[in-house]
């Protein structure tokens, strides 16, 4: 039995995510988790809220409540979000953990006893009414390039220009609107990345089956322009892991925390010491190498914004501890989703939110069609005449179709339950050679991460059957051979628990509903397809499952478009 570490770039707590984050890290990584415990294989899928920051910070004060308490309110709601979806974490932990605040603490004093750590004295912006330092989005001024009012201390939103506070024309705060504002000398800690610079290229260099997207992005930033730079991992913040605390090795970081990017990975490994703590397992033999966890696969999910940090800046944590923890062996990037010929935007409320969808449809109807358009290779493109043609063929009319069929047409002629007698000629074992092919096939680009292409397959095992179906017409045989008619059910009646084994990845909602109108709790994939179809035996009991998926109107298309085009409060 193989083991499976499986993580999820972590959502930041600051609001609720749309179909594009879900489509960048949570879904695809579920369908791998889901997939792989369906093969028997051990895993332990980890995911978090992103909790800390000056987003974090922001969104509570602009909602009016404690930091600490916004960020545990918004975990609660991010969760049932999650569970709506069929997220299969093995545990859901906050960035905000006691864990995680201890580990995180662990690893600097680490890089620090390797030389890795340098204390750096800079000026900053400090604001004399708010007494604190600023930082960057917690300023705002005239961009000096467009004049643009509202410009943030890091990017003006107008123009896009990448700016430092120091350039804004009549910088104010934003939590006090005070513009008392002086630069003030301040210290803070450097990862000296560049120090690893070289290992971390041979590294990515021997990660010769990642994806072009994760490699690239990668090379990009360690040689372009300067190349890798050491990076500030400290921040003026109250809000996160404090950099002072007993036993470290350096003194005056009093309301200092690690930046948000420092801690955040770690939250995997502490993820898995709350499940281990929750639930009395074993947390080690996933991440310390010296425990057992060199046996591990461990693969990530990201979008594209997030493989800096995964493929440089986290490694260069975990290696330069010097410590025997478990690296990354894969990771898996995605491009972005747009939402009908634009962007999604959270603070526009242009495209479909994680709640709103589910609103509207079960879960499968959007993690099929997510799924099915994973923006892999290029970005990808989320219109409602796609969705509503997806869900309307690939799940009505083939799969629906093919499992309301067969349950109606037995059940009218033969009771409920699966027929006996006949026998299987060359059109079955036609049928039995391609399913074999296609599952093989199936598997191989499931255990490639090849998401789009594996949703792809999976709808050709699917059409396979209805062409079956429509060729071998049970429904004509039966006129002349009763028998012989039922035999042809009973293969596509076993074909139903199969196609729920192979969906359930996909779509777990209605794969649960067709074990369930098959009166079987038989998920045992179907490595040798003959034997697979004859699980269910002779005499058998089933039921007709509810309708599976029902077809989404034009009317509701047009009016969903109308309704999502962005007007939702920011
Ligand atoms: O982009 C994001 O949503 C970040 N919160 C992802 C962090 S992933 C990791 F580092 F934990
Ligand atoms: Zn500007």
């Amino acid at each position: 039995m193989a083991r499976h570490l499986i993580t999820s770039a972590i959502p930041y707590i600051n609001g609720i995510k749309h179909l594009g984050n879900l489509i960048g890290s949570q879904l695809p990584a579920d369908l791998f988790a889901r997939y792989q415990r369906a093969r028997g294989n051990e895993v332990m899928f980890i995911c978090a809220t992103d909790e800390h920051g000056t987003p974090a910070e922001l969104a509570a004060q602009k909602a009016g409540t404690p930091v600490a308490q916004y960020c545990a309110q918004m975990h609660e709601v991010q969760a049932r979000i999650a569970e709506g979806f069929g997220l299969s974490f093995d545990h859901f932990g906050r960035s905000s953990s006691e864990q995680n605040k201890v580990l995180t603490q662990h690893f600097a004093k680490a890089l620090a006893a390797q030389g890795l750590i340098r204390e750096v004295s800079e000026k900053l912006m400090y604001s004399n009414a708010d007494g604190r330092f600023l930082p960057d989005r917690y300023i705002e001024g005239t961009c000096p390039n467009c004049g643009f009012e509202d410009a943030r201390g890091d990017q003006c939103d107008n123009c896009t220009k990448q700016l430092d506070p120091v350039d804004l024309i009549n910088p104010r705060s934003v939590i006090s609107g005070s513009t008392d504002l002086e630069m003030r000398e301040t210290k803070h800690l450097f990862l000296c990345q560049s120090q690893m610079k070289d290992q971390l290229d041979a590294w990515i260099d021997s990660k010769t089956d990642w994806p072009v997207l994760t490699t690239s992005i990668a090379k990009k930033w360690l040689h372009d322009g300067d190349g890798l730079q050491d990076r500030g991992i400290t921040r003026d913040l109250n809000w996160g892991v404090p950099a002072q605390f007993d036993g470290a090795p350096w003194s005056d970081m009093d309301g200092k925390v690690f930046y948000v990017w420092f801690d955040a990975p770690i939250e995997y490994i502490a993820g898995t010491q709350e499940w281990a703590d929750a639930h009395g397992g074993d947390w080690e033999r996933w991440w310390r190498t010296d425990r057992g966890a060199q046996d591990v696969t461990y693969t990530q999910f990201m979008g594209k914004d997030n493989v800096p940090f995964h493929t440089l800046s986290f490694p260069a944590t975990i290696l330069g501890s010097n410590e025997p923890w478990k690296l990354v062996d894969y990771i898996k990037s995605f491009n972005y989703l747009n939402y009908d010929g634009g962007q999604f935007s959270t603070s526009r409320g242009r495209g479909v939110f994680m709640d709103q969808a589910l609103d509207l449809l079960p879960a499968d109807y959007w993690r099929w069609w997510l799924l099915s358009h994973a923006p892999e290779s290029a970005d990808a493109e989320f219109t409602w005449e796609n969705f509503q043609v997806s869900a309307n063929k690939d799940l009505a009319d083939v799969l629906g179709n093919f499992v309301s069929r067969i349950t109606k047409f037995t059940r009218s002629k033969f009771g409920e339950a699966v027929p006996q007698g006949g026998t299987w000629g060359a059109p079955e074992a036609a049928l039995i050679a391609e399913l074999t092919t296609r599952v093989a096939d199936y598997e191989r680009l499931m255990e490639a991460k090849e998401v789009r292409k594996a949703a792809a397959e999976l709808r050709a095992i699917w059409v396979a059957g209805n062409e079956y179906l429509q060729s071998s017409a049970p429904w004509t045989v039966f006129k002349t051979d009763p028998v012989q008619a039922g035999a042809i059910a009973r293969l596509a009646l076993n074909l139903v628990r199969v196609y729920a084994v192979l969906s359930a990845p996909f779509i777990p909602t209605a794969a649960k509903a067709m074990l369930d109108g098959m009166q079987t709790s038989d998920d045992t994939w179907p490595s040798d397809m003959e034997a697979a179809l004859n699980a269910l035996p002779q005499g058998h009991a089933f039921v007709v499952p509810e309708v599976l998926f029902r077809k989404i109107t034009d009317d509701e298309r047009d009016e969903w478009q109308a309704r999502f085009a962005g007007k939702r409060d920011a």
